[in-house]
């Protein structure tokens, strides 16, 4: 099966988790498989991965891609979302055990590129956007949401300024012709926010970024993940994310910032940072760079989808 994926910050993210033979890895959106090829290869000869996603297209791809290592048990492959982690870790008996967990947080681009999947706009296909295949589809949610709850998803996850108008329009629309078709949608949108002569992007991009957040309940899963991925690492273990949009970066940022209290400065005034070191005694973590990694202008040239990508990581306290 062809799974075309370039994997993005690749060296900064494996790095970042100081990859060591003998301990254990978590990839919590393992995808085309990417991270975890390089934590496996850092990590020989004795260093384990559980790899973690939820889309049965990219699981097919990781067991045939990792074979040997999922048969010689160094890597351990979970099907489902990376909410589950700590219910996983707990039966394999690695909670707070663990040295590392990195998050690619988004889409693959199979899909994104397979019209099927529902994702884009620029293709046509059933408007679905499901990564697991389970549970709402994009159009359950655009043909049964009220107008309420639609101008609300479209304004808080994507930051949709003309979400009212958009959402009382689907809605007017919607029982003549139910929304059944990425494009149908697109198409619709764009008519509805013609005003929207401000950007190169199609007038649509963010109703599709809000719907896919809302599927996938992606903004939950992230809370979850920062929230339990402490109990789960050992002392000086770390995580890595890496997020796609403003939205999940502010989360991180802020919920990290929250898991280590201030940041620690350097060359402050005796008596300010003794009072800085007090707050951090009663903080969990420390973030290891105060600004994300971007990717290069050389990354993002060879692989244009990385442009928006940020990686952040933070180190669980002794
Ligand atoms: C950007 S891709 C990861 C690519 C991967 N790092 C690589 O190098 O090939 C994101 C992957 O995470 C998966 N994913 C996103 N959210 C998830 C979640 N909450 N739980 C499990 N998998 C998730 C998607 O299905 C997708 O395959």
């Amino acid at each position: 099966m062809q799974f075309k994926h370039t994997t993005v910050l690749l060296h900064e993210t494996v790095v970042g988790v100081r990859p060591k033979s003998g301990e254990t890895y978590i990839d919590c959106t393992a995808g085309g498989g990417g991270h975890t090829a390089l934590l496996l290869e850092l990590t020989a000869p004795q260093g384990r991965v559980v790899a973690f996603d939820r889309d049965p297209y990219a699981c097919a791809h990781l067991k045939t891609r990792f074979e040997n290592e999922l048969k010689n048990g160094r890597l351990i492959l979970k099907h489902g979302p990376f909410s589950q982690l700590k219910l996983a870790l707990t039966e394999l008996g690695l909670s707070g055990k663990v040295a590392g967990i990195i998050a690619d947080i988004g889409v693959s681009s199979p899909q994104i590129d397979d019209a099927e999947r529902g994702f884009s706009f620029m293709n046509n296909g059933p408007l679905d956007m499901r990564m697991s295949g389970e549970g709402l589809s994009a159009a359950d949610v655009v043909n049964g949401e009220s107008e309420f709850e639609l101008a609300r998803i479209f304004y808080e996850l994507g930051e949709e300024v003309k979400s009212r108008q958009i959402a009382r329009a689907i809605v007017a629309s919607r029982e003549a012709r139910p929304f059944l078709e990425t494009k149908q949608l697109a198409d619709f949108v764009k008519s509805v926010a013609r005003w929207h002569t401000d950007s190169k992007k199609h007038a649509a991009t963010k109703v599709f970024q809000a719907l896919r957040i809302h599927v996938n309940q992606e903004l939950g899963e992230l809370a979850t993940l920062v929230h339990d991925a402490l109990d789960l690492l050992k002392p000086q273990g770390r995580l890595a994310i890496i997020s796609f949009h403003s939205l999940e970066d502010r989360i991180i940022k802020h919920e990290f910032q929250k898991l280590a209290g201030r940041r620690r400065e350097k060359d402050l005034p005796k008596e300010l940072a003794a009072i800085i070191n007090q707050q951090n005694q009663n903080t969990r973590a420390e973030i290891i760079k105060p600004f994300p990694t971007l990717p290069s202008e050389a990354e993002v040239k060879e692989n244009y989808r990385s442009r928006s990508a940020k990686l952040r990581i933070l180190e669980k306290h002794l």
